[in-house]
């Protein structure tokens, strides 16, 4: 990577990255009403209700997320940080899937350990932990972020103008995970058009597996080929095909689909606020809590679901074996029980968990990673970008999206 080269085909970037384009229309990446007033009305009403996400709020339409909803289930949906918190602690009454998981027999994120439960996603998490802990972040700053971030600067910032969702937002954690892997530049986008279909996953990382069984080196797949996991009896054995192909389509989906969004998110948030970008400016401690406070009050993926596994009277309701609970994180993280004034972005808010990234044993693995993307790629911009500021003749950012959440384009000028 050269420093003005890494720069993708930004047509191309347009179309996989546009939240109101066809390839988000499945989960209503064409809503565009604000969702929170409705969301807070339900909450203030019951913790749980019957019902999807989507069904229980206005204007949206019959979408998907994660293969969900299954038609022969009953759904429901917790609004409060209450009861969202109980089903995010409690993982054997809530299931991340309905049945077992057998990891060797075919390839993909139902076979991955999203799915697994108990000791089996212990054992698989515990295989790539130590490369996503806090302290593991400055490897994938060194490895990828940086160099990443730093050429895509000094590609905008000669042109005194940007549309930042796309120039830079996106290409940040597509280039940061495929770069981990070891995939190269070129392919770094026919990765994220592939995830609509996973046996193209496949196709591309399958010759890197077989290369780094012969020859390991420092990144991800080298760890995947490496690691031993012992099976339900004990017995251990290095990973198969099929369960490193499952790793690499979560982690390639999870990796490329969120932290864009979600930069997005923070740099709209600021823009919009001039005095608060001009302190984050000023005192670069700022940013983290920025970052901390965009995820509360505009987490990118504001609802993740769990099986019911046995029957309950849950906050108030009675909910069925078998049920699918949505937990509906962004109204959690707005709720006046836990916050004042919840629907303000206040950057001085004292710390108190949020439900952005998850709870529970499936919290987030990547998320130090999501936050040195962000603290590295916002960082570098008011670093290089003096006078950062939304273009007055361009069309204003807006937030669209229901199940993935994000900024249409971020038009700005500098310098
Ligand atoms: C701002 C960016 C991100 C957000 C908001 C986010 C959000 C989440 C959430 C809410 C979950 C829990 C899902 C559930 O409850 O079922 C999750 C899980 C996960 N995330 Fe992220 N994520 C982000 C970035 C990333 C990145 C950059 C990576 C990888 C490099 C990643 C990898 C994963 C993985 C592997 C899981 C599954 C963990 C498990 O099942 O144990 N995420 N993420």
């Amino acid at each position: 990577m050269t420093e003005t080269a890494p720069l993708l085909d930004v047509d191309r970037v347009r179309e996989l990255f546009d939240l109101r384009g066809a390839y988000m229309a499945h989960n209503g990446g064409g809503f565009s009403p604000d969702p929170y007033p409705l969301w807070a009305a339900l909450r203030e009403q019951a913790p749980v209700h019957e019902g999807t996400l989507h069904a229980l709020t206005e204007g949206a339409e019959d979408w998907t997320f994660q293969g969900l909803p299954e038609r022969d289930r009953p759904h429901f949906t917790a609004f409060t940080y209450a009861a969202c918190n109980d089903v995010y602690k409690d993982s054997e009454l809530f299931a991340s899937s309905a049945n077992a998981v057998d990891p060797t027999a075919s390839a993909g994120v139902e076979s991955s350990m999203l799915s697994m439960g108990g000791a089996q996603h212990r054992r698989y998490r515990a295989l790539v932990q130590p490369r996503f802990t806090p302290k593991a972040a400055e490897w994938w700053i060194r490895k990828s972020i940086q160099e990443t971030v730093d050429a895509l600067v000094a590609h905008i910032r000669p042109l005194k103008r940007a549309e930042l969702n796309v120039d830079f937002c996106a290409a940040i954690p597509v280039l940061t995970i495929t770069g981990v892997f070891g995939i190269p530049v070129e392919q770094a986008l026919d990765v994220r058009a592939a995830m609509a279909n996973p046996m193209d996953v496949i196709t591309i990382v399958a010759p890197l597996v077989a290369a780094r069984r012969e020859e390991p080196g420092d990144d991800l797949i080298s760890v995947l080929v490496q690691a031993e996991v012992a099976d339900e009896d004990g017995v251990v054995h290095r990973l198969t095909d099929p369960e490193i192909y499952s790793f690499c389509i979560l982690l390639l989906a999870a990796g490329s689909g969120t932290t864009w969004k979600q930069m997005g998110i923070t740099l709209t948030a600021l823009l919009q606020r001039p005095e608060v970008l001009a302190a984050v400016r000023e005192d670069r401690s700022l940013l983290r809590p920025a970052i901390e406070e965009a995820l509360r009050w505009q987490p990118t993926d504001p609802m993740f679901s769990r099986f019911v596994t046995r029957d309950v009277d849950f906050h108030g309701v009675h909910v069925p074996k078998g049920a699918v609970m949505h937990i509906a994180l962004g109204a959690a993280n707005r709720d006046p029980a836990r916050w004042e004034r919840p629907d303000e972005f206040d950057i001085h808010r004292p710390v108190k968990p949020i439900l952005s990234f998850g709870g529970g044993p499936h919290i987030c693995l990547g998320m130090h990673v999501a936050r040195a993307e962000m603290v590295t790629g916002i960082g570098a911009l008011l670093d290089n970008l003096p006078n950062l500021r939304l273009d007055p003749d361009a069309e204003p950012p807006r937030y669209v999206g229901f199940y993935e959440r994000g900024a249409t384009a971020i038009p700005v000028l500098f310098g």
